[in-house]
């Protein structure tokens, strides 16, 4: 099987994406429902040793060069600042990552910036308050901009901005939301939404596809492609009006980049899922908790990525959804 985690179809895992908690504090539509869901139990969940523990093998044994951290929302984790840090101890050093909705942001994000995080990705969908709170069911806007700004003051740069565009809710709004962006110095990226969602609501029909996205930021803006490599990177890169500003497209469904695919997760209750779609998890925590050395460990890790799907399928009419949502998997 060679060495690292390398799929059957020859892609080698290189980007190691830790969810730290299935829970959240926003409720966005497109990702659970109002009450929320059946959270993991405190016990099921890797403990910061056991998520160091992974990191470290992932980073020493296994070829891991970047770790994002994500949730549910990972600034829930209460000792995120201790897990970075550790994190930043090894050897060689990973590229230290988080995907947040930014609440609370504002108070965490130098100590997050002194642990060693290196930049974050926020989730933002909007710059308007009445379209935040119909999107998210909270009345938050005011402390994800204060968030934003605070990560940009740490230097926990390039900020990056994730938005989701929703039929008949914000999908006309795309080009305040780049100005806005532009204006405060922050990388938007517009995406395709995934059948990820916790209700299954989703559907192909009412997808904003990239087309329409580009579409609707040629009316405001010229766009020119960016020349940047993309690599196994998720976002397709655009320039705006002659640049320095650039804004980014993730068409996940209807151009998938899953050929060039480098990323594997692990879920907070310490499931190694080989891909956002798969269909099987491989139980490290399991492993780690009946004593598994090291090696062993290593062993169980390697195996779990063979099976790697080339893709992930979403127009096929064999399609599953996988069980798990979006939140449980960490985005
Ligand atoms: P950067 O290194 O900052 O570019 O990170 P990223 O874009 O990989 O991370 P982020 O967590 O911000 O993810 C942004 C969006 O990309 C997610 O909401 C997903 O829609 C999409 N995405 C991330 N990883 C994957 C993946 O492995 N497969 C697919 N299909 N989409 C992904
Ligand atoms: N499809 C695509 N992206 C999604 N996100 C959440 N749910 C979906 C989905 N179904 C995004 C969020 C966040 C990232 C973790 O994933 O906007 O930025
Ligand atoms: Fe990789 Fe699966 Fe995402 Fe495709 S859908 S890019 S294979 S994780």
């Amino acid at each position: 099987m060679g060495t690292g985690l390398l799929d059957s179809h020859g892609r080698v895992a290189r980007d190691l994406r830790v969810s730290l908690t299935d829970r959240c504090n926003l409720r966005c539509s497109y990702c659970m429902p109002a009450e929320g869901l059946d959270w993991l139990p405190t016990d099921d969940v890797l403990t910061d040793e056991e998520v160091v523990r992974l990191v470290r093998l992932g980073v020493e044994r296994l070829g891991i060069r970047e770790v994002r951290f994500t949730g549910g929302e990972p600034l829930l984790r209460r000792s995120l600042p201790d897990i970075v840090a550790a994190c930043a101890a090894l050897g060689p050093r990973p590229e230290l990552s988080i995907t947040s909705n930014a609440l609370g942001l504002k108070r965490t994000a130098q100590t997050l910036a002194d642990a060693g995080l290196d930049r974050v990705n926020v989730s933002l969908d909007t710059v308007r308050a009445d379209t935040f709170a119909t999107i998210t069911r909270r009345e938050r806007l005011q402390d994800v901009i204060d968030g934003l700004a605070a990560a940009k003051a740490a230097g926990l740069t390039p900020v990056k901005v994730n938005a989701v565009l929703l039929r008949g809710i914000n999908d006309d709004q795309a080009p305040e939301l780049l100005g806005w962006c532009l204006e405060n110095g922050y990388e938007l990226r517009i995406i395709e939404q995934m059948p990820l969602d916790a209700q299954h609501d989703w559907s192909r029909a009412a997808m904003v596809t990239a087309e329409e996205i580009l579409a609707s930021l040629h009316a405001a803006y010229t766009l020119e492609p960016a020349v940047e490599p993309r690599g196994s990177a998720p976002a397709e890169l655009w320039t705006v009006d002659g640049g320095p500003g650039t804004v980014g497209v993730i068409a996940s469904v209807s151009r998938p980049f899953c050929g060039d695919c480098d990323r594997v997760r692990l879920t907070a209750d310490g499931q190694v899922r080989n891909c956002l779609f798969a269909r099987e998890e491989s139980d490290l925590r399991s492993a780690m908790r009946a004593g598994a050395s090291d090696d062993e460990v290593v062993e169980r890790w390697k195996t779990a990525m063979w099976t790697k799907r080339p893709g992930h399928g979403i127009d096929d009419l064999s399609f599953l959804q996988p069980s798990r949502p979006m939140s449980a998997i960490g985005g």
